[in-house]
């Protein structure tokens, strides 16, 4: 969308012309699949899509928000007083649970801003729409105030807004990639110790490629609580023997030994999930520098394959998308990306073939599934800003 359009929409909707413009962008993860949680490791990029927003600042404590993506909702309002989540505020929840979470560390939010959103990511698929809107809105609530805070507290802030607004018990990795990403590299996350390390991301003859099953899924009534909890139990189950703070910690051979320790089958399958799929990121990463891309690859696939039989995230039509594209000669990895249950798959295709990638794949989709996937080259981008 232009930039015009949104100038003159904002004319329209508020009376006055913006003073300040932000960007967050969304991410990929392209490894390390439900690990956050558990105290793994990730390894997400910051994409070239996101959300933009325009603000001018207001002289009362109300903010008045208006999206592009969802203009049937109209203008949206709330007061700095009254920072609670209410249904048909809707999207603009996220906004005011960031608000809350500022004001509750003790920044003192003295103002209210009439703000217009536009966004290029998708929405519920997986690729963090939310913790882009989430970390725009902190971004912007830094620079207008003149907060002095640190980009890692802005990021724990969006996980508070997820966690204790939202209700949804989100990992840090979504807000981190976000916020932190730069432009060409990945981001090696511990997020037990949040150490991180920027890994270059050299593609000579690859591209990234994002599909959208167009199956959508949200957050809140997704199983994701559940995996989350069935996961903090088999913890407890390892911790009546083994000194560990988290799944994490834990390498394959100790898992393995200890594995009869947890009382049911599933919650096996899901801890081995979160053990070997740290495993695979940490591998994944060395065979990225190292330029090993078919390795890199491999473990793409091994991590579906896990999350399907292991965690069961999946879905058919996240197999269906994954699995055709598998059987594209010219794929050197795929696999779901983010939360699953629907959503996107990230996959690196050879780059003289991606037209062809894009023709077959989709079509085999389609076939199966009755619906038609959106495809699109994922370029690596930075993290939140002001422009
Ligand atoms: C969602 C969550 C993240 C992470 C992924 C799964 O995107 O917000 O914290 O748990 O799912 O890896």
């Amino acid at each position: 969308m232009d930039l015009l359009k949104l100038e003159n929409k904002f004319l329209e909707l508020f009376g006055k012309k913006y003073e300040n413009r932000y960007f967050a962008p969304g991410r990929v993860n392209l490894i390390g699949e439900h690990t956050d949680y558990n105290g793994g490791n990730v390894f997400p990029c910051a994409i070239d899509r996101g959300t933009l927003i325009l603000v001018s600042k207001r002289e009362d404590n109300k903010s008045r928000l208006y999206s592009m993506n969802f203009e049937d909702k109209g203008i949206i309002e709330f007061n700095n007083d009254n920072l609670i989540n209410e249904l048909e505020d809707s999207w603009v929840n996220y906004v005011k649970g960031m608000f809350k979470f500022f004001i509750e560390k003790g920044y003192d939010i003295t103002h209210g801003f009439d703000i217009l959103v536009y966004g290029d990511i998708p929405n519920g698929a997986g690729l963090s729409s939310s913790a882009s809107l989430e970390m725009v809105i902190g971004t912007m609530l830094k620079y207008e105030f003149n907060f002095n805070i640190d980009t890692v507290d802005i990021v724990k802030i969006g996980k508070l807004t997820e966690n204790k607004f939202i209700g949804v018990n989100s990992g840090i990795m979504d807000q981190f990639a976000v916020a932190m990403g730069q432009k060409d590299k990945a981001i090696l996350l511990d997020c037990n110790t949040l150490i991180y390390e920027m890994v270059p991301v050299v593609l000579k003859d690859e591209y990234i490629v994002i599909a959208n099953t167009n199956k959508r899924r949200g957050l809140a009534d997704s199983k994701y609580n559940e995996r989350r909890s069935e996961c903090e139990k088999a913890l407890e189950e390892l911790q009546t023997k083994l000194n560990i703070k988290s799944l994490g910690e834990l390498n394959i051979e100790k898992f393995e030994e200890n594995i009869d320790l947890i009382g049911s089958e599933i919650r096996q399958r899901r801890a081995k999930h979160a053990v070997y799929e740290n495993q695979r990121t940490l591998k994944a990463k060395e065979a990225l520098i190292k330029g090993k891309l078919d390795i890199f690859g491999k473990l793409m696939n091994e991590s579906h394959i896990s999350l399907r039989d292991d965690y069961e995230v999946t879905g058919h039509e996240l197999d269906s998308l994954v699995e055709a594209a598998w059987e594209f000669e010219g794929t050197v990895g795929s696999r779901m990306t983010g939360a699953g249950f629907g959503g996107c798959t990230v996959s690196i295709v050879k780059k003289n073939m991606t037209d062809k990638f894009i023709e077959e794949v989709g079509k085999k989709y389609t076939e199966k599934t009755g619906l038609v996937a959106d495809f699109y080259i994922a370029s690596i981008g930075d993290g939140a800003r002001k422009l």
